[in-house]
């Protein structure tokens, strides 16, 4: 069975690829038209993560590039190309979209909802009948911020806490309209926040916590120093954010989520939608996060219950970004009862704590490489001088 993958230079993409090159031969995939040469993307990719030298090496056999952009209709084919894309696939991964959380809603709908509806007919015109594998968040959940938001749950009772999440619950919306009138199978695949413990690096995709700390950097950068709130002994500025001191985010290893969204794929479907939380067992504490950001941007965080009458110059620039601080004040559990109860114990991932977070983030520009004889490094992959030969790559259907 053939494969295509959207978004694969995407930070999730990029993981999503490496678990379908497991098990496939050979990849298409549709890569944004216009966004740089995406092959070479993708071999920096995995050279920089320890990929075995053979397996790089490879990579310009194995993938098939179609340039595409998801936004317009046919995905930007010719007639007659999209019907030969169509035809040749068994299944189709859509993991391409906007994850910006301070973008405006009609951008994110073209991105995401129309993306989607694009794909969507992709699946529809190719003769073998393409399984979709929707990528979506749990963060469709919306601003339900206390309780627990559970797998067969799809409304929006409680609106939502920004105009990414609203565009992701609506192409959601569109799936099942989709797989109602088409009567096909979906799998749609709900991530809650991805991160990674690999260091950031110019030529690998940021990730949603790098966003957060470029903002506040920026923030405190144009608001200069200090405020109503003065510095703490360190001299560092004071601010207030609104947030819970028992709040809790979901953060789960992408590269773990990546594995666990390729053996649910790998199942039969169930002919209707299939919804799965691709989740951590263990959410993380607010006051984790706090700390993390804290260490980052060297400013004091004190969390509060509402908004300062007063707010400082830094504190007025961080509100002008909703999508950013209204985390802190979530209590609520995501169930992901789906997913143990096939998976068991393996479908539990490592710890993601203030260390695990920090090495993500911290501005050291190398990419760690195993000891020699590390069985595997954070990616997944063995270690660069371990043995290339490592059984993931040996298994192409
Ligand atoms: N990251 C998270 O924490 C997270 C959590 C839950 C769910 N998700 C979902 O996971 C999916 C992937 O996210 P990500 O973190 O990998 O995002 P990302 O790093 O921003 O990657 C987005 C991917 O989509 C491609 N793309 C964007 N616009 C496109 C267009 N108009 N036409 C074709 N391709 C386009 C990008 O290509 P270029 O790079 O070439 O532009 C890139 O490959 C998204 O659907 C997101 O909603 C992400």
């Amino acid at each position: 069975m053939h494969v295509a993958l959207t978004g694969a230079t995407g930070f999730l993409g990029l993981r999503l690829l490496r678990r379908l090159l497991d098990t496939h031969r050979s990849v298409t995939v549709l890569v944004h038209a216009g966004s740089g040469d995406a092959l070479h993307r993708i071999t920096r990719f995995f050279a920089l993560t320890g990929a075995p030298e053979s397996f790089v090496a490879e990579l310009p056999d194995r993938l098939r590039v179609v340039e595409t952009e998801v936004e317009r209709p046919g995905l930007g084919l010719s007639r007659c190309a999209f019907q030969e894309l169509a035809d040749g696939l068994g299944a189709i991964w859509h993991s391409a979209g906007s994850i910006n959380l301070e973008g405006n809603l009609p951008e994110l709908r073209r991105t995401n909802v129309e993306g989607t509806r694009h794909v969507l007919e992709l699946a529809a015109a190719g003769r073998e009948r393409p399984v979709v594998h929707h990528v979506s968040t749990a963060f469709v959940a919306g601003s339900r911020r206390q309780g627990v938001a559970y797998e067969d749950e799809l409304d929006d009772t409680y609106g939502f806490e920004n105009a990414y999440e609203r565009s992701k619950y609506e192409a959601e919306v569109l799936v099942h309209a989709w797989a109602r009138e088409h009567r096909r199978p979906v799998v749609v695949l709900r991530p809650s926040v991805l991160v990674t413990d690999v260091p950031p690096h110019p030529e690998l995709p940021s990730h949603p916590l790098q966003v957060v700390e470029r903002i506040l950097r920026d923030a405190r950068r144009s608001a200069g120093p200090g405020g109503p709130h003065g510095t703490d002994p360190g001299d560092r500025p004071r601010i207030r954010l609104v947030g819970h001191p028992h709040g809790r985010l979901n953060l789960m290893q992408v590269e773990h989520a990546a594995e666990v969204m390729v053996r649910l794929a790998a199942r039969p479907p169930s002919g209707g939608v299939d919804t799965y939380h691709v989740v951590h067992d263990r959410d993380v504490p607010v006051p984790t996060i706090v700390a993390l950001l804290e260490r980052l941007v060297r400013m004091s965080i004190e969390l509060v219950a509402t908004e300062p009458d007063d707010p400082s110059a830094l504190e007025a620039l961080l509100d002008f970004y909703p999508g950013l601080t209204t985390y802190l004040t979530h209590r609520r559990r995501f169930d992901d009862t789906r997913v143990r109860t096939l998976f068991g114990p393996s479908a539990a991932s490592g710890r993601v704590d203030l260390d695990y977070l920090w090495s993500g983030l911290a501005p050291t520009g190398r990419v760690p490489a195993g000891p020699p004889g590390t069985p595997a490094t954070a990616t997944g992959f063995p270690s660069a001088q371990h043995t290339p030969n490592a059984a993931p790559y040996a298994q192409h259907a």
